[in-house]
């Protein structure tokens, strides 16, 4: 006991008299000298910040939350690098902005060389955006982009990065550009063991960070999970008036569930149906992932943060959510593949709000906006400007 006693001691004796001396030994996760060299080009912590998916009770139950943190730290890297598009002037970032809950604020997006998206960016941050990801039960089926195309973000990105309107670059012709750049190797050794990525790596890394961006700190899933914690479940119980929302926020709700909620869905804003058609157009152009018969198809997107993510629709042709309202309200046409939740026998079922239902749908709206996500350190921008 004495011997440890002064073992103890001593090292602290050590300990204090090595600080007395000011030799200050920084705890680096990096190799100093590449941490250094990093740190000429991106901001990040000297070891990794913890990505671990933070998901209130109601939904761990449920989905997977951990998040290999070497791989985001890179793939947050790569989803800010410009690098990945053939004019160096465009990144994931550029359509996917942090304080527009990674959506865009114009209808179609800029790309490289000045072209333009064909469709409106679709925000991240939601369960429907890493569903087959994390292959869960639950949220299974649910793919990615307009027309349900992708199967997984590695798929989305591979699209992504190739399509002349959006980043314009062969896959390879990225990873040869990114394993020349010095920020990477560290980075790469520390996900992968290696400092030289394959395209593999690099799409991994990207779906990493872009699954491991999810929005569940809002007013609604507070007030859900002390739902779930008074009765223990769930179980229908999504149905009843919060107790943590206002009168407002409770009757918005309420329009919702019985308006919007058998296509957008309610628990954890998992869309009830993966495709539908909500009567934009009487004649589509673009038919989404309907065949070409006029039967239009389209993703239902998540309504998390909606109120951030204008403009709206497939198109970006709807610029406020008071014309969404407008459109729900008086403006559904007849179009052939109109889905049968928005149908009262033949005709489109307009909903007509008054004035006090369309500002409680917009006050229940606000209960699904995430003031983390757009501030949060994690997702942000790490590079020097
Ligand atoms: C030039 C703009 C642009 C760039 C650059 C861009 N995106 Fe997108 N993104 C879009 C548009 C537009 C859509 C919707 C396209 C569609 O559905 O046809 C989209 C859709 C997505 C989706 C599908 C979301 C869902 O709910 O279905 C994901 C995920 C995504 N992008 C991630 C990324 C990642 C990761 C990168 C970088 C590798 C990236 N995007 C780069 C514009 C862009
Ligand atoms: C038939 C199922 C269905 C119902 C019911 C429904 N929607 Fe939709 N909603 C869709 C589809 C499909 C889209 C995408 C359509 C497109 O882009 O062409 C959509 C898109 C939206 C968008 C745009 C989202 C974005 O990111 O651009 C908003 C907002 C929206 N709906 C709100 C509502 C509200 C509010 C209600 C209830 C009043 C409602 N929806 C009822 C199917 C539905």
């Amino acid at each position: 006991m004495k011997i440890k006693l002064f073992s103890l001691s001593l090292l602290t004796f050590m300990i204090l008299s090595s600080c007395s001396d000011e030799v200050i030994v920084e705890n680096y996760f990096y190799d100093k000298e590449d941490y250094d060299l990093m740190s000429q080009y991106i901001d990040i912590p000297t070891s990794p910040y913890d990505y671990t998916l933070d998901f209130p009770d109601y939904i761990t139950s449920f989905v997977r939350t951990d998040v290999n943190a070497n791989m985001a730290t890179l793939g947050r890297v790569l989803f800010y690098d410009v690098n990945l598009s053939s004019d160096r002037s465009i990144s994931c970032a550029s359509c996917h902005k942090q304080e527009l809950a990674f959506s865009d604020n114009v209808a179609f997006s800029k790309g490289a060389g000045d072209r333009s998206t064909t469709r409106n960016s679709l925000a991240l941050g939601s369960v429907i955006n890493f569903s087959l990801y994390y292959g869960d039960q639950v949220f299974n089926g649910i793919p990615f982009f307009w027309d349900n195309s992708a199967q997984t973000i590695q798929q989305q990105s591979t699209r992504t990065i190739a399509n002349p309107n959006e980043m314009n670059m062969p896959l390879h012709d990225v990873v040869d550009r990114v394993n020349e750049l010095p920020y990477y190797a560290p980075l790469a050794e520390k996900a992968f063991g290696t400092k030289t990525m394959s395209e593999t790596d690099v799409l991994d890394a990207i779906a990493t960070f872009t699954n491991a961006i999810t929005t569940y700190d809002t007013k609604f899933d507070k007030a859900l999970e002390s739902t779930f914690k008074t009765y223990g479940t769930l179980n229908g119980k999504e149905k009843n008036n919060f107790a943590d929302l206002t009168a407002q926020e409770n009757a918005g709700k309420n329009i919702y569930m019985t308006n919007c909620s058998a296509c957008h869905g309610l628990l954890a804003g998992r869309p009830g149906k993966i495709n539908g058609n909500n009567g934009l157009y009487e004649v589509y152009s673009d038919f989404g992932e309907g065949s070409y018969n006029g039967n239009a198809k389209f993703k239902i997107p998540t309504l998390r943060n909606i109120l951030r993510t204008a403009p709206y629709m497939h198109d970006g042709s709807l610029a406020t959510i008071d014309e969404v309202l407008d459109h729900y309200s008086t403006g559904i046409k007849n179009t052939t593949g109109l889905s049968d939740e928005l149908k009262s026998g033949n005709q489109p079922k307009n909903m007509y709000f008054t004035e006090d239902e369309r500002e409680a749908l917009k006050a229940f709206f606000g209960t699904m906006n995430d003031n983390e996500i757009v501030n949060d350190q994690r997702f942000a921008d790490p590079f020097k400007q």
